[in-house]
């Protein structure tokens, strides 16, 4: 089993980014800790981060020639991005929103979500627990289904 964890704009200043918001673990220690994770489940996992919208696409369209699944948070790409909910619909493997913060109790404009729709399911609110959550339940899945 093969699974992308891709992080958007500006994750990669976790850990010095808003720590109050985000939490005090960097992406690093968040890769790490999914790796981990992965092995227990035996998926083999890339993770994968990028400022750019044009670089998350082609990192999408990537993964379907070689991925099972994503664990994908968008950043602030997920309130605005058209073309990556086009990319994501493009492709064939389940996708897994995942955010650190609970968008919901944040500016109303967090609220909306241009991917949700076309994503398997979206994990919000658990700090880098977000992310082990989404990877779990989409192991479980892919297990079941492969
Ligand atoms: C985020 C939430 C977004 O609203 C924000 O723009 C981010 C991070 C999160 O993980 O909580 O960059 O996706």
């Amino acid at each position: 089993m093969k699974i992308l964890v891709l992080h958007g704009p500006n994750l990669n200043l976790l850990g010095r980014r808003e720590p109050e918001v985000y939490g005090s673990m960097t992406l690093g220690d968040i890769n790490a800790r999914l790796m981990e994770l992965g092995e227990e489940f035996g998926a083999e996992l890339k993770c994968s981060q990028s400022n750019h919208e044009g670089a998350l696409i082609d990192v999408l369209q990537d993964a379907q020639t070689w991925a099972d699944g994503v664990v994908f948070n968008p950043g602030g790409y997920t309130h605005t991005s058209v073309a990556l909910r086009d990319a994501i619909a493009a492709i064939t493997i389940p996708v897994v929103e995942v955010h650190l913060s609970n968008v919901y109790a944040r500016e109303e404009f967090r609220h909306t979500s241009l991917i949700s729709g076309v994503c398997k399911g979206k994990i919000t609110g658990f700090g880098w627990r977000s992310y082990t959550l989404g990877l779990r339940v989409l192991a479980e899945m892919l297990k079941e289904s492969l």
